[in-house]
């Protein structure tokens, strides 16, 4: 098999790629051909050591992927060979192959491509949680997409669309507004130029209702300023870097709430209720209800130029690596 291997904690550039034995799916495990992993924000994360959970190097990062299974460990009869699959293992999916948990498995539904289906379960996993779990939106209602060109942005707008609320896209670069506007956002502001808490409020007619920010940095104070009466701040993460220190009378001022987004954590330690957030997700998918975009594909053995271009804000979309 290949895999790319992060030896130090550093810059993506320090990734390199590897030959290694075929693994052996053990007792309750199956393995998996990789057709393509998802690249996402928090792969950087591992690979510089920055993360949360620190993993010791060497390992293998990616953290969701999508393939086939080629053999079944001793004591596995939900999944067999030849069966289509998608997982969010964490780590280890930046390879040609990879040895998975069968109960972390989930059958890819026909008529999904795996590329596809490699990018989609982070990212709309945490869109549908938060906005399905942590807080509600109702169809008469307005939500700020952040850094909505984004993989949880794009997501965030498709689920908040599903459920009937009008959008307001907001990014740095036209490029990636035009493709939050494909994705259904109603109204977009460029907010690295234009004054985000301002344009918000005239294109919500005084205030919007519920703010998706995975973005952090200069830009989460000005959103929670733009919440309307009962708005609803929903923190997923920090893209930017920086995380704000809100003012607390700006969260009392119209009645506000922070609500934290922990998806990660929380899909960890509750694998039954994850595996119903990621049956609703796939439902709505197969119905047609969201609308995953397909990702852009690159080599496995680009993945340090991969993250470096996710890191530099070059990326749009979703991207997957193909071993
Ligand atoms: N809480 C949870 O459970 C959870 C789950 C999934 C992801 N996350 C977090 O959510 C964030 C977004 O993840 P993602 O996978 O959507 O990432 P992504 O696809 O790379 O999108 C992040 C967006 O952030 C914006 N951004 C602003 N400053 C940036 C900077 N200095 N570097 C990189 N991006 C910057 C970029 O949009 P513009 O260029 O338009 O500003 C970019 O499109 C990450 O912090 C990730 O760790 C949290």
């Amino acid at each position: 098999m290949q895999r790319i291997t992060c030896t130090q904690w550093g810059p993506p550039e320090g990734l390199v790629i590897e030959e290694a034995p075929d693994p052996i799916p053990g007792e309750g495990q199956v393995l998996v051909q990789v057709a393509a992993a998802g690249v996402n924000f928090v792969d950087a994360l591992f690979v510089g050591g920055t993360y949360q959970i620190k993993v010791p190097p060497p390992f293998t990062p990616g953290s969701e992927m999508a393939g086939t299974v080629t053999a079944v460990g001793p004591g596995v009869d939900t999944v067999a060979v030849g069966d289509r699959v998608l997982s969010s293992l964490g780590l280890g999916a930046y390879a040609s192959h990879a040895v998975v948990p069968a109960l972390a498995v989930t059958r890819v539904p026909d008529g999904l491509d795996l590329p596809t289906a490699a990018a989609l379960a982070q990212s709309y996993c945490t869109a549908w949680f938060a906005l399905k779990r942590r807080t509600t939106v109702r169809p008469d209602e307005t939500v700020l997409v952040l850094g909505a060109g984004g993989g949880v942005g794009l997501a965030a707008i498709d689920v908040a669309r599903s459920m009937g609320a009008r959008v307001i896209a907001a990014a740095s670069s036209a490029d990636k507004l035009a493709d939050a506007v494909a994705m259904g956002a109603d109204a977009t502001i460029a907010y690295e130029t234009d004054d985000l808490k301002v344009r918000a409020r005239e294109l919500s007619e005084g205030g919007v209702d519920v703010v998706i920010d995975p973005v952090g940095g200069p830009h989460t104070e000005p959103a929670l300023r733009a919440l309307g009466v009962f708005g609803r701040l929903v923190v997923i993460g920090f893209a930017a870097g920086g995380i704000a220190a809100l003012p607390a009378n700006q969260v009392l001022l119209n009645n506000r709430t922070v609500v934290g987004v922990d998806w990660g954590a929380w899909a960890m330690k509750h694998p039954a209720s994850q595996a119903v957030v990621l049956d609703e997700v796939l439902d709505a998918v197969r119905l047609g209800s969201l609308h995953p975009v397909a990702p852009a594909e690159r080599p496995l053995a680009e993945a340090g130029a991969v993250l470096r271009d996710l890191l530099d804000r070059r990326l749009k979309g979703k991207t997957v690596l193909i071993p």
